[in-house]
């Protein structure tokens, strides 16, 4: 009898543990914890053993019963919450969770507006690498070794020609390299220089350089196309005037400048009370950068400008911190 009920305690063990689902556990159950089932069968045999062997058998019969039933419950619960559904916990009814959605960081917002303006005057765009060699961030542009022009611009070093791109300029030079005239670009992109970071100056910022080379390009197409971008993009009536001013790569250079949209002219804090502010530098293409490039200066003249886009975005939207643009602040940024 003793072995039967080890018997019956084995199969039993077996038979839970390989129930997969609550269906398959219920014939476990049915098979030994019904009132036919192995163990009822086993208290009935019971009856025919000699009174003096009951009470250990009794005891072990017992045992087996109270194992089994909490094996048995164990199992059930395991298998039950494995096949729970969760479709009952989706309420269709809920409203929906808004995404909130980001808007254009204000520097993309003023590149692209710029980028617009040119486009509809025919300049498509063109871009360039921002790890340059000294030969087209300078010397292609006119700049001559040891020029203290190179000084006009602080430069991070890579390596003895290598370095980061003080400006866009260089890109003209690429563009220049890869196509004959005519050539209608305007080249956005980040540039570096070796500067302490303040209100007023960052070690990276961003530059839109543009380039026009065609026959009979002169300075009066330099002067109508930046005439018409600034009445584009700071208003039909903005005054503007062109002051002579120095870059290696141009001859003529002029600094352009447009009278304060703040005050109108009258002078207050944006313009430091001049009543001027300058937007970006221009001139006619230097001779010596069409012919590093194999143009024939004899045939093709041309213009070129560039601006900081930083410092149109600061006048735009009256931002007095350069550094505001890169700290990411979500609070400065959502005003855009
Ligand atoms: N590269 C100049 C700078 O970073 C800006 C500039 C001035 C670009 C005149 C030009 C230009 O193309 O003609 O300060």
């Amino acid at each position: 009898m003793t072995e039967k009920i080890n018997q019956v305690r084995v199969a039993f063990d077996i038979e839970v543990s390989k129930a997969v689902n609550v269906d398959e556990l219920e014939q476990v159950r049915v098979k030994f914890l019904s009132r036919n089932g192995a163990i009822a069968q086993l208290f009935e045999d019971m009856k025919s053993v000699p009174v003096s062997e009951k009470p250990a058998l009794g005891k072990l019969l017992n045992a087996l019963k109270n194992d089994a039933q909490v094996a048995f419950d164990e199992r059930k619960k395991t298998l039950s919450q494995s096949q729970e559904k969760p479709t009952s916990s989706i309420d269709l009814t809920l409203p929906g969770r808004p995404k909130p959605i980001g808007t254009k960081h204000p520097l993309t917002q003023t590149m692209d507006e710029i980028k617009k303006i040119f486009m509809t005057m025919g300049f498509s765009v063109a871009t360039g690498p921002e790890i340059e060699t000294d030969y087209y961030n300078f010397g292609a542009l006119n700049f001559p070794p040891e020029h203290p022009a190179r000084d006009m611009q602080d430069t991070f070093f890579i390596a003895k020609d290598v370095l980061l791109r003080t400006h866009t300029s260089p890109v003209q030079i690429r563009t220049m390299e890869q196509q004959k005239p005519p050539v209608r670009e305007i080249m956005p992109g980040r540039v570096y220089r070796n500067e302490a970071v303040s209100a007023r100056s960052l070690v990276s910022f961003h530059q839109i350089e543009g380039l026009c080379v065609d026959r009979g390009v002169t300075f009066s197409d330099l002067k109508g196309t930046l005439v018409a971008f600034a009445h584009q993009f700071y208003g039909k009536d903005v005054r503007f005037k062109f002051r002579p001013t120095f870059f290696p790569f141009t001859e003529p250079s002029a600094d352009m400048y447009i009278s304060c949209f703040l005050c109108k002219g009258k002078g207050c804090r944006m313009c430091k009370f001049v009543g001027w502010l300058e937007i970006m530098g221009s001139g006619m293409v230097h001779p010596h950068v069409l012919q590093n490039v194999g143009y024939d200066t004899e045939e093709y003249t041309g213009f070129a400008f560039g601006m900081g886009i930083e410092r149109i975005a600061c006048l735009r939207y009256g931002v007095d911190d350069l550094r505001l643009f890169y700290e990411n602040d979500v609070r400065f940024l959502q005003q855009f």
